[in-house]
């Protein structure tokens, strides 16, 4: 087997830890010869840098780790670039979540205005960033996690259209699985062939087959969660919003059972519920300075000061499913061996593989994986309700792209009136104006 040359761009990122535990797991389906950890951030990325050293040095010494904040030496003769980059860091996201909820809406990452706004700053350096790896590496897949994934999807497939290697992914859909799995607590997720449709951080599953008997098991998954309610499968390790932002899959089942809900539609279908859950002055974001980004560098300070990784609490997973590590190395690795294992994952609907959605809409479904990349299986023609939604929805991407390229003060005031979070175009109006100016220096200057 011919060992591997991978890259992490934003490799200073929090979840840097997760998926260098999932490169210890795989060693031996998806081995690596050189792991490259690349960042515009040059303090973050050698913390990080020297933490994987110290930790791949113990655990999976076949491995050269370098870290570096330049492109030629990241993306020189690489055979996978794994994108995780959060342009204007976890500051920014503060102001995107906190600038909606001022104006009465939702202040989210990746949906409504925050995702706007998140969007915007994403695809100039998702942009940038492939045309940097094309540079030194024409055939390397790119595999991104960028968010807000939905709109870094478009904006890419509108500025590489003949690029076959550029995939991007999500870990909503997998993490769903476990906690079906830990829920009827008699199975594996990787025993369930689970059938999706919809935009990302915007779909449901519409059912779930035991593989190992060919059992629907879709109403029992809605049976239970209506019974016992529904938590992440890690939960314990959840901060308090996660634990609501699950268990209102119960509330959104109770009035709509047709499919099961990626947790994400509450901030479109519950609306309000889920505004009254925000607090203006603590919001996910500072959820995560507090908390995961704390932990995570104060443990590279650690094991880099003991020059041992023995005990790193990361090393703790190392025999549990992790769905966001596991997921990018998995998808490497069903390219890389061609094992044609399935994944929900997005691509352009080219083929209508929903039959009533135009081709160019990125849709996330059900793939199989191989070594030409991913075959999405058919979903054929949805109904008005869902349709309804996904066009709107689809719509608003689109104009979020459109605004993006064309530098059209218009078009993003379009985009935000379409998202369904807003609806009111005085009111995108208040908070377009708004985000400009907390986006100076990021966005392109709009046209009005
Ligand atoms: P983070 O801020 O901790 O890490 C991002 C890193 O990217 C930082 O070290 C930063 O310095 C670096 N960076 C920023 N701009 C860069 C650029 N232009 N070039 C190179 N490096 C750059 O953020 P995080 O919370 O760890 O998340 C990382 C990313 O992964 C985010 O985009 C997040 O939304 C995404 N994510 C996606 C999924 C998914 O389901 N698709 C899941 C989890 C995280
Ligand atoms: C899920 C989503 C990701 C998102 C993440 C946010 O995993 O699929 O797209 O980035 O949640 O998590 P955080 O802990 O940063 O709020
Ligand atoms: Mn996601």
């Amino acid at each position: 087997m011919k060992a591997l040359n991978v890259t992490i761009a934003g490799g200073g990122s929090t979840y840097t830890p997760g998926i260098l535990v999932g490169f210890i797991k795989k060693k031996l389906s998806f081995p690596v010869k050189k792991l490259v950890l690349y960042d515009n951030n040059l303090e973050r990325v050698m913390k990080m840098g020297k933490f994987a050293q110290v930790l791949l040095r113990d655990y999976y010494p076949e491995v050269e780790v370098v870290y570096t904040n330049q492109p030629k030496e990241a993306f020189t003769g690489v055979d996978y670039v794994f994108c995780q980059i959060r342009t204007g860091g976890l500051k920014m996201r503060e102001g995107d979540e906190k600038i909606p909820i001022k104006h009465g809406v939702i202040g989210q990452e990746t949906c409504g205005p925050g995702g706007f706004s998140y969007g915007m700053r994403s695809i100039n350096d998702m942009i940038r960033l492939v045309k940097e790896i094309r540079k030194y590496s024409k055939d390397a897949w790119i595999l991104n996690y960028t968010n807000p994934a939905a709109i870094v999807a478009v904006a890419l497939q509108r500025a590489f259209p003949d690029d076959q290697k550029i995939l991007n992914i999500c870990d909503q859909p997998i993490s769903l699985l476990m906690a079906y799995a830990r829920l009827l607590g008699n199975i594996n997720y990787k025993d369930m062939k689970p059938h999706y449709f919809g935009l990302n951080h915007f779909g449901w599953f519409t059912k779930i087959i035991d593989k190992r008997n060919n059992e629907d098991i879709t109403q029992k998954i809605k049976d239970t969660i209506q019974l016992k309610g529904f938590k992440p499968a890690d939960a314990e390790k959840r901060d308090p919003s996660w634990l609501v932002t699950y268990s209102t899959v119960k509330d959104m089942l109770d009035l709509d059972d047709t499919y099961l809900p990626n947790t994400y539609l509450q901030y479109y279908l519950f609306r309000d519920r889920s505004f009254s859950h925000l607090d203006p002055n603590y919001t996910r974001a500072n959820e995560v300075m507090n908390g995961r980004e704390k932990r995570v560098y104060e443990e590279c300070n650690r094991v880099i000061k003991n020059n041992s990784a023995h005990d790193t609490p990361a090393l703790k997973d190392l025999d549990k499913q992790d769905a966001h590590g596991d997921m990018i190395i998995e998808i490497a690795e069903a390219i890389y061996q061609n094992n044609n294992r399935y994944y929900v994952v997005i691509v352009a609907n080219k083929d209508k593989i929903i039959e009533n959605l135009d081709e160019d809409v990125m849709v996330e479904v059900l793939c199989k994986l191989g070594k030409n990349g991913p075959k999405p299986y058919r979903v054929g023609k949805i109904g008005t309700y869902h349709k309804g939604l996904i066009e709107q929805q689809a719509a608003y991407e689109k104009l979020t792209v459109d605004a993006y390229f064309e530098k059209s003060y218009k078009k993003a005031l379009q985009a935000l009136t379409l998202n369904r979070t807003v609806t009111d175009m005085e009111l995108a109006k208040k908070i377009l104006d708004e985000l400009i100016i907390h986006n100076e220096g990021y966005w392109p200057i709009l046209r009005r």
